[in-house]
C-alpha cells in the first residue's frame, strides 16, 4: 500500500474506496517519453508476472506529459479502471512507477491520488570501491535498493592509496598493477542501469592526495619519484602526486579525459580530502610553481592544482566537486561545487561558500558516514539528519543541494558486511531526503515490509533490534570499534597525527558521536 512505502510521499495522498487490479498484462499508453523511464519497472513487473505491453486495453497505465511539474515531480490517481501517471520529464516518471510499484500489494493496489515531488534535488550514497572491490553485479544490487526508495545518485569512488578501478587505455599500467578494476563496458552499463533507475553516477577520482593506487604503477608522478606499495590498511598516507611537474599533468589530463567520456553526470569529483603537504615542502617543483604562480601558500598550491584540472574537464562539460578540504586554498576553481564531511577547523568557510551562493552537498561524518557501526551511528539518528553547519539547520537555505550517505571500505570486505551496514540506515536517509523525516515511529512501521522485501531478494540488513543500541550494549560497539580499528591502523609513524592533533581528533569525535566520557583517556 502507498501508505507503506519508504520514503513517506512529501504531499499528503488521498486515499480512495476500491481497487486497482492487474494480472497478466499491463497495457502501457505512453506519448513521447523515452523507453528508459519504463524498463526498470517493466523488469520489477515480470518478478510478479505481470507483462508490460504497448498498445491499448485494460487494465491500462496512461503516462502524461505535464509542463507545470518539477523534474523528479509526478502525478498518480489510481482507479480501478486504470492509472493515470503524470510528469515533466522520464525522471518523474521514474519516480512515479517506483511508488506504484511498491504500493502493489500483490496483484492489487488500493486506489489514491497523490502529487509527489522530493525535498531535496540530491539524495546519495557515495561507495568506496576502492578500498575494497565489489563487483559489477554487486554496484547494480545495491543501485537497485537505492532505486527502490527514490535515492537519485551514486558517488562512486574509483581510486584511492589501495587501487585503481577504472579500465585505462591511456595508462594501461594503473589496471596491471593497482588491483582488480570495472572495464570500461561495465562501468557504461552499470551508468545506463542507473539512469533507467533515476540514478545519476558520478565518478570521483581522488587528486592529489590519497593516490598510491596511481604512484604504486606510476611512482615517477610523486614529489621525490620514490617507488611505494599499494596501499594496505587506512589511514593518511604521506606521498602524495606532485604539484610541479608537468609531466603529472601530462599524465592526468588524458586520464581525466577519458573517465569524464564514461559517465554522462555532469558533476566530476576530483576529491581533494585529507592532502598531507609535507612532500610539497620539500619539493623543488613544488616550490617552483608557487613561486612561478604567486601562490601564497600549499593550500593555494592545491587550489591552483584542481583549478588546472577543473579547467581541462570543464572543456568535457563538467563542474567540479570537491569535499570541503579545499575550502583552505583561496585559488579555488570557477565552477566548484562542495561536499560537506566533516570540518578540519575551517571555521565559516563553508557558510562564506553557501554564502557567495554556490551550491554544495552535506554528508556530515557523524550521521552520515555509514561504515561506522550502529553503536556511533543508530539508524534514528540518520533519520533525523538534516543539513547543518556547527548545529545550526540549513534547512531551506539557497545552494543546499541535499544530502550524501558515505560508506568507506577500509574494514569491508565482503558484499554482505557492506549490505549489512547500509541497510536500513540508508533508507532512513531516503526518507530524510526525500520528505524530511518527521515520522520516525511510523518509518520503523513501515520498515517490516522493506525489511521483508530485502530477505527475499536476499540482500543482507541489520535487524530493527540491532539497528539503535543504547547503554552497554552500545558502549560494547564501540569499544569494539576503537579496538579493532587500532589493530587494523597500519604502524608507520609517519601517518599518526601529533599530539595536539589527536587530542583535537579526540574532542571532535566524542562530540560528534556523543560518547559516553572517560572512553578515550585523557577526554
Ligand atoms: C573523507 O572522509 N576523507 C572525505
Ligand atoms: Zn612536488
Amino acid at each position: 500500500m502507498l501508505t507503506d512505502i519508504i520514503p513517506r510521499p512529501q504531499a499528503q495522498p488521498i486515499l480512495e474506496e476500491g481497487m486497482f487490479h492487474c494480472s497478466g498484462e499491463l497495457t502501457l499508453e505512453r506519448r513521447d517519453f523515452e523507453d528508459w523511464g519504463f524498463r526498470a519497472f517493466a523488469e520489477r513487473l515480470k518478478k510478479k508476472n505481470i507483462i508490460l505491453v504497448e498498445g491499448s486495453g485494460e487494465p491500462v497505465l496512461r503516462v502524461l506529459r505535464d509542463g507545470t511539474f518539477d523534474e523528479e515531480e509526478y502525478g498518480l490517481e489510481v482507479r480501478s479502471g486504470g492509472v493515470t501517471l503524470r510528469a515533466a520529464s522520464a525522471r518523474g516518471v521514474v519516480q512515479g512507477l517506483t511508488s506504484l510499484y511498491e504500493s502493489f500489494e500483490k496483484k492489487n493496489i488500493p486506489c489514491f491520488i497523490l502529487r509527489d515531488k522530493p525535498l531535496y534535488r540530491h539524495r546519495g550514497l557515495s561507495l568506496d570501491c576502492t578500498r575494497h572491490f565489489f563487483d559489477a553485479a554487486e554496484v547494480e544490487r545495491i543501485l537497485e535498493e537505492m532505486s527502490l526508495v527514490k535515492l537519485n545518485v551514486l558517488h562512486w569512488h574509483l581510486s584511492d592509496d589501495q587501487g585503481w578501478r577504472i579500465e585505462s587505455r591511456v595508462h594501461p599500467k594503473l589496471n596491471r598493477i593497482s588491483g582488480p578494476f570495472y572495464s570500461q563496458d561495465e562501468i557504461r552499463h552499470i551508468v545506463a542501469f542507473a539512469k533507467e533507475r533515476g540514478i545519476e553516477v558520478i565518478p570521483e577520482i581522488d587528486l592529489p592526495g590519497h593516490t598510491t593506487g596511481i604512484l604504486a604503477a606510476y611512482p615517477e608522478l610523486s614529489c621525490q619519484g620514490e617507488p611505494v606499495e599499494l596501499g594496505k590498511g587506512g589511514g593518511i598516507y604521506p606521498v602524495i602526486l606532485c604539484a610541479g611537474k608537468k609531466q603529472v599533468y601530462e599524465f592526468l589530463f588524458p586520464l581525466l579525459d577519458e573517465a569524464a567520456g564514461l559517465f554522462d553526470s555532469p558533476i566530476f569529483h576530483l576529491g581533494g580530502d585529507e592532502v598531507p603537504k609535507r612532500e610539497w615542502e620539500k619539493c623543488p617543483h613544488c616550490k617552483a610553481a608557487a613561486e612561478k604562480n604567486g601562490l601564497a601558500n600549499l593550500d593555494d598550491l592545491q587550489g591552483w592544482f584542481t583549478t588546472r584540472l577543473a579547467e581541462r574537464l570543464a572543456a568535457k562539460g563538467k563542474i567540479v566537486r570537491c569535499w570541503n578540504d579545499i575550502l583552505k586554498a583561496k585559488t579555488l576553481p570557477e565552477n566548484l561545487d562542495i561536499q560537506y564531511w566533516v570540518d578540519w577547523s575551517q571555521s565559516g568557510a563553508m557558510n562564506a561558500f553557501l554564502d557567495k551562493g554556490r551550491e554544495a552537498v552535506f554528508s556530515d561524518m557523524f550521521t552520515l558516514y555509514l561504515d561506522y557501526p550502529e553503536s556511533l551511528i543508530p539508524l534514528e539518528k540518520v533519520y533525523r539528519y538534516e543539513p547543518a553547519l556547527e548545529g545550526r539547520s540549513l534547512a531551506g537555505v539557497l545552494g543546499v543541494l541535499g544530502m550524501e550517505a558515505c560508506i568507506w571500505t577500509e574494514r569491508i570486505a565482503a558484499a554482505e558486511r557492506l549490505e549489512k551496514a547500509l541497510f536500513p540506515r540508508l533508507f532512513a536517509l531516503a526518507e530524510a531526503a526525500w520528505s524530511g523525516g518527521g515520522d520516525y515511529a511510523g518509518f520503523e512501521r513501515r520498515l517490516v515490509g522493506k525489511l521483508a522485501g530485502l530477505a527475499e531478494r536476499g540482500v543482507a540488513f541489520t535487524t530493527l533490534e540491532e539497528s539503535n543500541p543504547q547503554g552497554d550494549e552500545r558502549l560494547a560497539g564501540i569499544k569494539q570499534w576503537f579496538i579493532q580499528g587500532a589493530q587494523g591502523a597500519a604502524p608507520e609513524e609517519d601517518k599518526m597525527p601529533d599530539p595536539e592533533q589527536l587530542t583535537r581528533i579526540r574532542t571532535m569525535f566524542a562530540q560528534g558521536f556523543n560518547l559516553p566520557r572517560g572512553l578515550f583517556s585523557g577526554q
